[in-house]
């Protein structure tokens, strides 16, 4: 913890109340002792490496390698993953992978290389290992994409310690991506980013890290292809990540390196090889497919914390209403509960919470609820009555309840990695459901125990379920808001089996997206924080969570009235959509500006609600296929470098690019565009790419370029879907897709396909089989 976020973390901690400052000072020496007593004995460790490769048995889809000191498990699956297992490891049980075991490609075949070594050709990789332990995997066509270095092993006397290290080299010209939600990203340059999801104890900007939901998947992009490499460990870790130099030193190339660090767990890595949308769709098909949120989830939301009450809610929601501003969802924070209980709410100030739920969804606007893990250790309260008769929280290695502190003072977690935890806890949602609240947000799950230092999380030796395996925290802490969305997605649909869930939670792990979707956290209300949330979106839909969004405006303080605008219209292009902030902040709603904001503010609501259709239709495509709706510029094109290092503008699934504005005082801007035509969708100018053009930007909108030839569903004036063409270039074709799905529930849809064509000047819309659409269609650029 650098000195920022150690002044950070006091005054946060003092900021809450003198009872739990004071709680949260004794839990922390509390926690030091034991954290002290869990990592002691590291002392006379002894390193060890592979060794020489003496054996190989083949088996379906690779092989077992036998080392002097090790063994290597290489299995190619039928989707074309390549699974590395060392020391045993194999590919479940995995918090990551959906429980089925992935099947082996009987076509692969391990087969003897040169020098000694053996390697695993597949249709779409080849796995080259070498006589010490040195695998690299290559395209097909034998180029080099990553060179993982023998692994190194520490061990203590006793044998435990597991702490281990991989090196890997990747091309001179790779740019890495990735590893969970990073705000100094999307490009991760050098430096070293850890592994152990973390409140950073207030806002954060660019320069903090770790933050809510790490994970370890790299996305490496570099001329001679994409990888994504995935290392199924959760324990605590870092990736130190230099890029490389072309040419560097005597004229030589210099790799990129990664060197991954783990303080333990298995050995086991996931490397998947081809195009990005490739990747991300084996990804997915390892991992789970992203959930569907309703559609009323992909329109505009607004939260706070601190409404205090039922009349400000009423207040704000008839300000939308007033100001013509549509608003599909209201979030109540801690606020709302009794005394900060989760499960509970303050009769006193939300005394007819059910009527205000069904008045608002009258209106169009759906309640969502916080759902904090914590329990507060009080017998008087009910969850944490039924809780310890049904023995759910989390106990120490002699076997006594672990406390912590946070919003309602002294707590204790359930431990969401026991299936019967789940199942209980999942149940609970039943007293939300019943107040009418319609999604949930999960938050301080990384999981935060208030300390004014050291992690202000659980002591590494609380003991965990782990599903049967056992552990303590340092295996568990990763996943346990993996493993708490799992409990409210599945109570959900229990409880509620015929609608979609919604449901977004600040920390998670690979996996997430089977559940729901995540947000920033409390990113800072400054221009730095405003990057950054695209940052976090970006990085964490190439981790196959295509789901998120910033607290639109910064978490705390008071935007100016330019940056909160600037917000909105990023935000209005992302999948959530949602204004939130903290308790002492100023305002955000889009009438606390000025008319001339909330003049711009109504335009990029109204472009986002005419965009709904689109965001729909992008859902399904995530789901469907592990692509993200918000995907880099690069995503097409990996192998154009200009793009490659472009971290302000990104494509909103194939058909726009949106160029939003990031700087103060900005009323034009540069936008890289990627290689084939593109229609300014304001202006209607075309321009061509690659390239770079400028752009007006002026306050009232941010850049959104259509691809030429683009068919995007749009919501038409009475509300019916339309399609929007935008012309293709004479004698081209495009197309898009429609997912028609207004709903909330499970019901099947079709997706259409619709092409585009341009001759003579006449642009032909037609269906797959030629037909006319049964849309009513709008040529724009002609
Ligand atoms: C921290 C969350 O990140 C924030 O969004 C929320 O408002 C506060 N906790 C209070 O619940």
């Amino acid at each position: 913890m650098n000195a920022r976020s150690w002044l950070r973390t006091v005054k946060s901690v003092g900021a809450t109340s003198p009872s739990r400052s004071l709680r949260a000072w004794r839990g922390a020496w509390r926690n030091r002792r034991l954290d002290a007593a869990a990592t002691a004995g590291r002392r006379g460790e002894r390193a060890r490496v592979p060794g020489a490769l003496i054996k190989a048995e083949p088996e379906p889809g690779g092989g077992v390698l036998g080392f002097e000191r090790t063994t290597l498990r290489i299995t190619v699956t039928t989707g074309g993953a390549v699974f590395l297992g060392w020391d045993g490891a194999e590919p479940l049980p995995s918090y990551a992978l959906t429980g089925r075991a992935p099947q082996p490609d009987s076509r692969a075949q391990l087969e003897p290389d040169k020098d000694g070594g053996w390697r695993v050709v597949s249709e779409r990789a080849m796995v080259v290992v070498s006589r010490h332990g040195a695998v690299e995997v290559r395209t097909p066509g034998g180029v080099v994409l990553r060179r993982e270095l023998p692994p190194r092993w520490w061990e203590s006397a006793e044998g435990v310690s597991g702490r281990w290290v991989q090196r890997s080299e990747v091309a001179a010209d790779a740019r890495f991506f990735g590893l969970g939600g990073r705000a100094g990203g999307p490009r991760l340059r050098g430096g070293t980013y850890r592994l152990w999801n973390t409140d950073p104890g207030g806002s954060f900007g660019p320069d903090d890290d770790p933050l809510y939901l790490t994970m370890p998947v790299q996305l490496v992009v570099a001329d001679a292809g994409t990888h994504l490499v995935f290392h199924d460990c959760t324990w605590d870790g870092s990736v130190t990540l230099r890029e490389g130099e072309e040419g560097a030193g005597s004229g030589h190339d210099r790799p990129g390196r990664s060197e991954l660090r783990m303080e333990g767990g298995p050995l086991r890595c996931w490397i998947l090889v081809g195009a990005p949308s490739r990747v991300l769709r084996t990804w997915v098909s390892l991992t789970g497919a992203p959930a569907l949120p309703p559609s009323w989830a992909l329109g505009h939301h607004h939260a706070r914390w601190g409404f205090g009450g039922e009349r400000e809610v009423r207040r704000v929601l008839d300000g939308y209403r007033a100001h013509g501003l549509p608003l599909d969802a209201l979030h109540l924070d801690i606020d709302h509960f009794d005394r900060h209980q989760v499960f509970t709410v303050d009769h006193e100030h939300f005394p007819k919470l059910a009527e205000l739920a069904a008045e608002a969804l009258t209106a169009g606007t759906r309640l969502v609820s916080i759902v904090d893990p914590a329990v507060k250790a009080d017998p008087a309260n009910a969850v944490y009555a039924e809780g310890t008769r049904e023995d759910v929280f989390v106990r120490d290695g002699a076997g006594r309840s672990v406390r912590g502190v946070v919003w309602p003072g002294e707590s204790v977690y359930p431990d969401f990695t026991d299936p019967k935890v789940r199942r209980w806890w999942g149940g609970l949602y039943e007293e939300r459901l019943g107040h009418g609240f319609a999604g949930f947000w999960h938050d301080m799950n990384e999981p935060v125990s208030f300390a004014p230092f050291g992690d202000p999380t659980l002591p590494r030796s609380a003991r965990h379920a782990l599903d049967g395996q056992g552990g303590d925290h340092r295996a568990a802490h990763n996943v346990y808001a993996l493993c708490m969305a799992r409990a409210g997605y599945e109570g959900l649909v229990r409880l509620r089996p015929r609608e979609r869930p919604f449901l977004f939670s600040r920390s998670g792990w690979a996996g997430l997206q089977r559940y729901g979707g995540t947000w920033s956290g409390d990113v800072a209300s400054d221009w730095q924080g405003l990057r950054a949330s695209l940052s976090l979106v970006l990085g964490l839909g190439l981790c196959g969570v295509p789901y998120s969004g910033p607290d639109i405006g910064g978490f705390d303080g008071e935007p100016s009235p330019e940056l909160y605008l600037r917000w909105f219209q990023l935000g209005a292009h992302l999948p959530l959509f949602r204004t939130h902030s903290a308790l002492d902040a100023g305002r955000r709603e889009p009438w606390e500006f000025g008319e001339e904001i909330l003049e711009y503010a109504r335009a990029a609501l109204l472009q986002r609600r005419r965009l709904h259709p689109y965001l729909v239709t992008l859902a399904h495509v995530a789901h469907r296929s592990g692509a993200p709706y918000v995907r880099p510029l690069w995503w097409s094109d990996p192998a154009d470098r200009a793009l490659r290092d472009c971290e302000d503008a990104f494509l909103l699934g194939d058909a726009l690019l949106v160029a939003p504005v990031l700087e103060p005082e900005v009323r034009q801007r540069a936008v890289r565009l990627p290689r084939g035509h593109w229609y300014d969708t304001a202006t209607g100018r075309l321009h061509r790419g690659p390239g770079q053009v400028l752009l007006d930007a002026p306050l009232s909108r941010v850049p959104v370029l259509a691809r030429a030839g683009a068919v995007i569903p749009v919501r038409g004036e009475d509300g019916e879907v339309e399609l929007e063409v935008w012309a293709p270039v004479e004698g081209r074709s495009g197309g898009g897709l429609v997912v028609p799905d207004a709903g909330d529930g499970w019901e099947k849809v079709v997706a259409e396909r619709f092409t585009s064509a341009r001759e003579q000047g006449t642009v032909i819309v037609r269906g797959k089989d030629g037909e006319e659409p049964g849309y009513t269609v709008h040529v724009r650029g002609l």
